[in-house]
């Protein structure tokens, strides 16, 4: 959620800041800012829209001959999109970029206004620089400045920030992602790798309100007056995850990547199965995430209970962290999230382990707070996910679960390790199921002028048809519902119309009959029945993809990518922004 890029060097700022937003874009995109520094001066430029609006402004302007700098997208949270609520802001001798959300800004805001301080924005961020200002007026000594600001600020920051009078960048953060890139005679920061990594794969990992000093010389970690010696890591990641390659989206290239990473993330668990832990030590589990993490959570419990018969519950993370939670000692909590800094999963985390519990984390990002604090970690080998709407990682996330399901079930003698074998086809599998874009094509052919869309199924399907439903919305912006095929009936099918298109998802061969019953009641009302199944016996209607049938522990593998493709195609041909849907953010790093 909002990105942020800072660079010191002996380059050219702007194109590195210009460079590394681009790359940050999917973190948040309403407007745009950038400022630039020299001994003398700080140039702030900022714009509404696109980067793209940015760059062509900066184009138009005189620069000063810069050295250093800080720039931002954003995601509006506090204040409107307007060019006075963009980042960066200034008060005084302090310019700062901010993700995150300060929760007594209003209070700050208003005790300074008495002092007779003015502001010029809406945003929290101006809170941020008022109050470093303050206390740097009063003591010319920026690190008791900024620390005496955070020991006051509540909630969540990374900050990037300029002092007119010092040339350097400080950097600093609390429950908001910020690393500290070290190239050669150049450094950075930037909320995500992502956005350096064309310059340098080297990075810092700041923990909470250390600050960090970045100078031509290097870069200095301190907490509370002391230096903190810091490991410099290196990151695998290459720049061609970050570019679009031969394909017209982020989001497509992502779904044909996922045989490679399925591929991956596979034999990496299935050459080190000790990294599974065994689920049978604990009685039951909770599964805790946020949108398509939660839904791959969601097929994750009908697994788990089904097949390894452990007891889960699936709760979203901004109820859980909040909720009356019971916990017993051998309850585990498992966290999905791909990027990791998903604010409340985090809290969500931070919950369990404060009530003595277990934290199980299924993370893309290694980086990040999530893989760093739960207990345990198992990583999937997604790469980058640049597109907003996750589809590789989802896909992972599923394929650890299913690992965990088989390594926790083969333990209590309740399945042989036969279905190994299977999982091992499923690359090959998806690659066919992903060449069908002709048969996607049709369907979204036909939907893409619907404003309603509902998607049916039983069980483990239902699961699947939440995450189908949740991409069409996001990608599409079509309103499209999920629902358990039986409940239907005691409410919404009186929403069924003449032409609706209801999708039925049917893998599970217990509730099949059962499902195809509900099909032909909302077929005998008018709708536009689209069958996506494994099963090759079924009655016809009016569309169909049949993908091949496996164990039901991986099934849903080759249904999801399906689904995936037709948002895709339907957001296409509704001419969306397909990487970077309106208002929605990648990485949602605030409640
Ligand atoms: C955002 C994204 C979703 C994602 C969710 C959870 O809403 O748009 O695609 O599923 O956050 O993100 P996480 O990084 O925790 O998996």
């Amino acid at each position: 959620m909002c990105g942020i890029v800072g660079y010191i060097g002996r380059n050219n700022p702007k194109e590195i800041l210009l460079a590394g937003l681009k790359n940050l874009e999917y973190r948040g995109y309403d407007s745009a800012g950038i400022a630039l520094k020299n001994e003398e001066n700080v140039q702030i430029i900022k714009s509404i829209g696109k980067i793209s609006a940015l760059e062509e402004k900066i184009n138009d302007i005189e620069l000063i001959n810069a050295n250093m700098g800080i720039a931002h997208t954003r995601w509006a949270t506090h204040g409107k999109v307007t060019l006075e609520n963009a980042h960066p802001h200034q008060a005084g001798y302090i310019t700062v970029v901010h993700n995150g959300i300060i929760e007594n800004a209003n209070e700050l805001k208003e005790n300074l206004v008495k002092e007779g301080i003015s502001f010029y924005s809406d945003t929290d961020t101006e809170v941020i620089a008022a109050i470093i200002n303050k206390f740097y007026c009063e003591s010319k000594n920026i690190f008791k400045a900024i620390s005496k600001a955070l020991n006051i600020l509540k909630g969540s920051y990374a900050l990037g920030i300029l002092v007119s009078d010092i040339d350097k960048v400080y950097a600093v953060r609390k429950n908001s992602p910020l690393i500290v890139g070290v190239g050669k005679d150049e450094y950075f920061i930037a909320s995500d790798i992502a956005a350096i990594i064309n310059y340098t794969n080297r990075y810092i990992l700041l923990d909470e309100d250390e600050i960090c000093e970045l100078s031509f010389k290097g870069v200095e970690v301190s907490k509370d007056g002391m230096i903190v010696e810091k490991d410099v890591l290196t990151t695998d990641l290459i720049s061609e995850d970050t570019s679009k390659g031969k394909y017209e989206h982020f989001m497509l290239k992502e779904i044909m990547e996922e045989p490679n990473v399925f591929t991956k993330t596979l034999e990496k668990y299935l050459n080190n199965p000790d990294l599974l832990i065994d689920l049978n030590k604990y009685e039951e589990i909770h599964i805790v995430a946020c949108g398509s993490a939660m839904y791959a959570g969601m097929v994750g419990k009908y697994l788990l209970e089904e097949v390894a018969d452990i007891k889960v519950d699936v709760e979203c993370a901004s109820e859980y962290r909040y909720k009356k939670v019971f916990y017993n000692k051998k309850t585990l909590v498992i966290l999905i999230s791909q990027s990791g800094e998903t604010a409340d999963t985090i809290a969500a985390m931070r919950k369990a382990k404060e009530n003595g519990i277990d934290t199980l984390a299924i993370v893309n990002v290694k980086t990040s707070t999530i893989a760093r604090e739960a207990l345990y970690k198992l990583f999937i080998e997604a790469g980058a996910e640049i597109a907003v709407a996750t589809t590789k990682a989802y896909l992972l996330q599923v394929l650890v679960l299913s690992l965990l399901t088989v390594n926790t079930a083969y333990k209590k003698n309740l399945v042989n390790l036969d279905a190994l074998d299977e999982v091992k086809k499923l690359p090959m599998m998806l690659d066919e199921v992903l060449k069908r874009s002709a048969d996607y094509q049709k369907i979204a052919d036909t939907i893409y002028e619907n404003e309603d869309i509902f998607f049916i199924g039983r069980g483990i399907d239902y699961a699947i048809s939440m995450e189908g439903s949740l991409k069409l919305k996001e990608v599409a912006y079509i309103h499209s519902e999920a629902y358990q095929a039986g409940e239907l009936k005691h409410g919404t099918i009186s929403l069924i119309e003449d032409n609706m298109p209801v999708f039925a998802i049917i893998t599970d061969e217990k509730n099949k009959d059962k499902t195809l019953s509900n099909v032909i009641e909302v077929k005998s009302r008018g709708a536009k029945v689209i069958v996506i199944t494994s099963e090759d016996d079924l009655e016809k209607f009016d569309y169909e993809i049949i993908v091949p049938k496996v164990n039901k522990l991986f099934q849903s593998m080759l249904i999801v990518p399906v689904l995936q493709l037709i948002a895709y195609y339907t957001a296409l041909k509704r001419n969306c922004e397909i990487d970077k849907p309106k208002n929605l953010a990648k990485s949602v790093t605030v409640e």
